[in-house]
């Protein structure tokens, strides 16, 4: 395997001298003669990053993973490039900030990942956009394949020609969501008397939680295109898995789901790890949804947030860990139960949701002018005292220093009036700025 990489980098070298291998990795250094060398057979995941940029250094152990895992299941080369020194390439492929991940394949396709940075995540990026929007699938085994992987996909079980409104429908709602899901597609009629009961073809299922979950047809409007909105709309409530981890890079993606969100919230730790009793809490409320999945999977999607952070700027207070809060994702507000809720029974939360629906819970927070502002103050105060609480020392020079300037300013300023008056204690100032300007002009 590790020859096979080599030699297939090796004429890079050869022929443009512009790569060098980093030592412990399979990931390319490229240089912005990179242009030059994209061509149709070649598929590059790349991150742009800057050396001063703390997520691109955090993400570096992350991307030495990701290149590893890539080089043994796909010919997909991975490779960074330094915007700071190679900013032509940067500029041609429009990267704004840093990291940016993006898929690059010859000179039209590139898909930028948007999402947690995580290897599993950005490898699954990684393997959906190299290759067509809808894979077909030939073996009925390969689903049991596809099972094993845990991951939410989708299928289309029918002809698989665009002469069938239902598969052009798919096949565009899979081009549109390719960096984002997996879609298959299978011809064979087996499948539905072996994985699920009677139905009528073609259809489309979505797998999650280890079942398949069938697409409403009879929500298909009349006019054909209605088949492709009323499939858009369908996947992108139904791409997440049931019980999903919330961050604040994906947690945009729910909101445009129009539901709520039921947001069980506990604290991961560095490594990642949940303390027990946050454990038996979080598995409490992802067991409402498996337990209710019809009263509640219409109007609620449910997951977790691993950073108490991020709630807290939701709810624009401190939560005890750990918590439970719904927001609205049409109107922004939120809900928080009344009882302390270590104490909250499964009938406790079914009931609080329930208030929810019909509305008769309390709703805080919103989008009103006032809350925007709370939230503003909120934001600034609690960050400034994590900085506080993370480093006292800069925070202290943070704010010692600026207030020096403003006292300088103002000395200037008392200085210039002083001048203005009399010009002989201009030196004690020591500041000449004419001169100085022009100096500083030449
Ligand atoms: C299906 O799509 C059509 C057209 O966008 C829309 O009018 C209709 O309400 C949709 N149906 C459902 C159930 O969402
Ligand atoms: C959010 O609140 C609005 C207004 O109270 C309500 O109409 C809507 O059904 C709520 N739920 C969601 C998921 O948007
Ligand atoms: C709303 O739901 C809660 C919980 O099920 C119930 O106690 C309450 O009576 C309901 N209120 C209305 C107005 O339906």
């Amino acid at each position: 395997m590790n020859t096979r990489f080599i030699l297939s980098v090796l004429p890079l070298f050869i022929f443009g001298g512009l790569l060098t291998l980093s030592d412990a990795s399979k990931v390319v250094e490229l240089s912005d003669r990179f242009i030059d060398i994209i061509n149709e057979e070649s598929s590059w995941l790349i991150m742009f990053y800057a050396p001063w940029c703390a997520h691109c250094k955090r993400l570096e152990p992350i991307w030495a993973h990701v290149a590893q895992n890539l080089a043994r299941v796909s010919s997909i080369r991975v490779g960074k490039l330094d915007c700071t020194v190679h900013s032509n390439t940067c500029r041609k492929f429009g990267v704004r900030m840093y990291p940016t991940i993006m898929f690059i394949k010859g000179t039209d396709i590139h898909f930028t990942f948007q999402g947690d940075r995580n290897t599993e995540d950005i490898i699954n990026f990684a393997l959906r956009v190299s290759g067509p929007p809808v894979l077909k699938i030939t073996k009925p085994k390969s689903i049991d394949e596809l099972r094993n992987k845990k991951q939410v996909f989708f299928l289309y079980v029918g002809p698989s020609d665009s002469t069938h409104p239902l598969y052009a429908g798919y096949h565009e709602v899979a081009a549109k969501f390719q960096p984002l899901s997996f879609f298959y597609s299978l011809t064979n009629h087996e499948f539905i008397q072996n994985h699920v009961a009677m139905t009528t073809l073609p259809t489309v299922f979505v797998y999650k939680e280890e079942m398949f979950f069938e697409f409403d047809k009879s929500l298909i409007g009349h006019h054909p295109d209605d088949i492709q909105s009323n499939l858009t709309q369908w996947v992108n409530t139904e791409r997440f898995e049931t019980f999903m981890k919330v961050t604040s890079s994906n947690i945009e993606d729910f909101l445009s789901t129009n539901k709520y969100l039921v947001l069980a919230i506990v604290e991961e730790n560095k490594l990642k790890q949940v303390p027990s009793h946050m454990i038996h809490f979080r598995s409490m409320i992802h067991n409402i949804i498996k337990v209710h999945r019809d009263k509640y999977h219409k109007h609620f999607q449910f997951g977790w947030i691993g950073s108490p952070d991020l709630a807290n700027r939701i709810a624009m207070q401190y939560l005890s860990l750990p918590h439970l809060l719904v927001l609205n994702s049409t109107t922004n507000h939120h809900h928080i139960p009344q009882d302390e809720p270590v104490q909250l029974t499964h009938e406790a939360v079914t009931m609080f949701l329930d208030s929810i629906f019909n509305q008769s819970a309390p709703v805080y927070g919103g989008n009103t002018v006032g809350t925007k502002l709370y939230r503003m103050y909120f934001d600034t105060t609690s960050s400034l005292s994590d900085m506080w609480r993370g480093n006292p020392v800069l925070m202290t020079v943070l704010l010692i220093v600026p207030s020096m300037f403003l006292l300088l300013i103002l000395y200037s300023i008392c200085c210039g009036n002083i001048l203005d008056a009399d010009e002989e204690e201009e030196d004690d100032c020591g500041y000449s700025t004419d001169t100085d300007y022009h100096e500083k002009k030449e």
